[in-house]
């Protein structure tokens, strides 16, 4: 592509900077058209999903991500931020077009369905008026963007210069806005000098800020954000594969893992044992590395996240078997309270989360499940209508035969376990993210269950032996 005619937003420079168009307004997509706006940028939403549009239009954000809504109606009501659905003309009237569409898993198959990036890619491309940057933001297996410069190419009106590059996103959830604003490093591939000037441009502010730039290939570009997050996935799945020997041996796995955490080396951060990840990334991105590194012949990676993954759902059996053991060998007919549905906390996210998919197991098997989540209640109905829900933690936990932590909530976490022990019908928990302070149950009554973490003995009366799951309680 030719250099843009534009610099910084609030360069002295006659030319204008440039417009942004984000294709895809979701969790990555409405976030980055947000922060675009923050730092200073004429920005167009496009999305193909009206009631979405009309939500972000209205400064409204159809999901649960905190500091989101403030930051949309902001710059709503600036006037720096629209949203459409006329990809046609956001694409005339912006200069760098940020793909952000989804690529979820196929059905029926572990590779991720490319049809949306696909499609988004040819819409830019066969709208420019004028030369345009498009800047894939989605997850993609490694060699998809060079197939989408083969799009660009056929489909960018003759004379109309266009460059695409990778820019992979790392943002997480609960944290989206922040991690937009302030990204802990920014990673671009493919980009010619001119496109490389442009996106140094857009991104003025966070580079300003000394965040770290790594420019690379398209395919290393591509590779480091699958990469990322398959390290992420390994090393949950690590630290749960050694709860289970901690859960056989006594030992306590959130100990270990605070040891294990000083260790520079190593790092506390995602050696939480419990019941694993979950969401719209981890889970589908594994397996699209694990379909694609078969394409191409790397069997290790294909080896390597095919355990990564069973240990991963085996956590869910692991809950799952111990509810049943809790419950004297069957369900069928009894109290479960499921506090807890969200993928993880601070997010209403429930794309592949493992507490409802616990939760809906164990309905499925006959218990009568209430669920109650701090934000992911609509979520989760709408994924599973069936579950009973109630509008409080309280009314899930009343006369529980058995309750179940499955997402570490700071409402769950700092409960007073004294309270729900009086209005439960029985006290047990199984603490499935390790995140109770287990002592304090256990002063108010409880039995308590944990992935690879002993408790000490309660002083309820609990008719069901320990099983091989949790080590036997003693007291420490
Ligand atoms: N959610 C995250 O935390 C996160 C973080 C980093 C990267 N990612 C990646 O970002 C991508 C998007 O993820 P998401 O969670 O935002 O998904 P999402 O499902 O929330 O959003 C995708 C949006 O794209 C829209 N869309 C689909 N086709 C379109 C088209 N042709 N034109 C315009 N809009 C279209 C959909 O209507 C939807 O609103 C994925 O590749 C994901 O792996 C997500």
């Amino acid at each position: 592509m030719t250099a843009q005619k534009k610099t910084g937003p609030d360069a002295t420079d006659v030319r204008p900077a440039p417009v942004i168009s984000v294709i895809g307004t979701g969790y990555l997509g409405a976030t980055h058209a947000a922060a675009m706006a923050e730092m200073g940028f004429e920005t167009i939403g496009v999305d193909v999903d009206p009631s979405k549009l009309a939500a972000l239009s209205a400064g409204e954000v159809p999901f649960y991500e905190p500091g989101l809504p403030e930051l949309i109606t902001k710059h709503v009501a600036s006037g720096k931020l629209r949203f459409t659905a006329d990809l046609a003309a956001a694409v005339a009237e912006a200069d760098v077009h940020f793909v952000c569409v989804g690529t979820p898993q196929k059905a029926g198959s572990h590779a991720a369905n490319l049809t949306y990036v696909e499609n988004a890619t040819r819409g830019v491309a066969e709208n420019l008026t004028h030369p345009g940057l498009i800047v894939g933001k989605s997850t993609v297996p490694v060699g998809t963007a060079a197939r989408l410069r083969g799009i660009v190419r056929e489909f960018t009106p003759s004379g109309i210069d266009a460059e695409l590059i990778w820019n992979p996103e790392f943002l997480r959830e609960g944290k989206a806005v922040d991690d937009t604003l302030h990204p802990d490093r920014l990673v671009w591939g493919g980009a010619s000098a001119a496109a490389d000037a442009v996106i140094r441009e857009v991104y003025a502010a966070p580079i300003a800020e000394g965040t770290p730039v790594i420019t690379t290939d398209l395919a290393t570009a591509e590779l480091v954000k699958v990469s990322a997050n398959a390290f992420l996935a390994t090393k949950i799945s690590f630290i749960n594969a050694i709860s289970e020997m901690c859960a056989i041996t006594g030992a306590d796995v959130s100990t270990l893992a605070d040891a294990l955490g000083h260790d520079a080396r190593i790092g506390r951060k995602f050696l939480n044992a419990g019941l694993g990840f979950g969401g719209g990334c981890l889970p589908k991105d594994i397996r699209a590395l694990m379909y694609r590194a078969n394409e191409i012949g790397a069997n290790r990676v294909v080896g390597l996240m095919q355990q990564v993954d069973e240990i991963n759902m085996g956590q869910r059996e692991r809950v799952i078997d111990m509810t049943i053991e809790a419950l004297g060998g069957s369900v069928l007919n009894r109290r479960v309270a499921v506090v807890g549905a969200a993928f993880k906390p601070l997010t209403d996210d429930v794309r592949d989360s493992p507490a409802l998919n616990v939760a809906a197991a164990l309905h499925l098997r006959g218990a009568q499940v209430t669920l109650w989540d701090p934000e992911a209640m609509e979520t989760a109905r709408r994924s599973f209508p069936t579950l009973t829900y109630s509008a409080s933690m309280e009314g899930a936990i009343e006369d529980a035969d058995v309750v179940l932590v499955l997402t570490e909530w700071d409402e769950i976490v700092e409960a007073s376990p004294a309270a729900l022990a009086a209005i439960v019908g029985r006290r047990f928990v199984i603490d499935a993210r390790n995140c109770l302070p287990v002592t304090d149950w256990v002063k108010a009554g409880w039995t308590v269950r944990s992935l690879g973490r002993p408790t000490p003995v309660t002083g309820a009366p609990v008719s069901v032996a320990a099983g091989t799951y949790d080590a036997v309680a003693t007291a420490r």
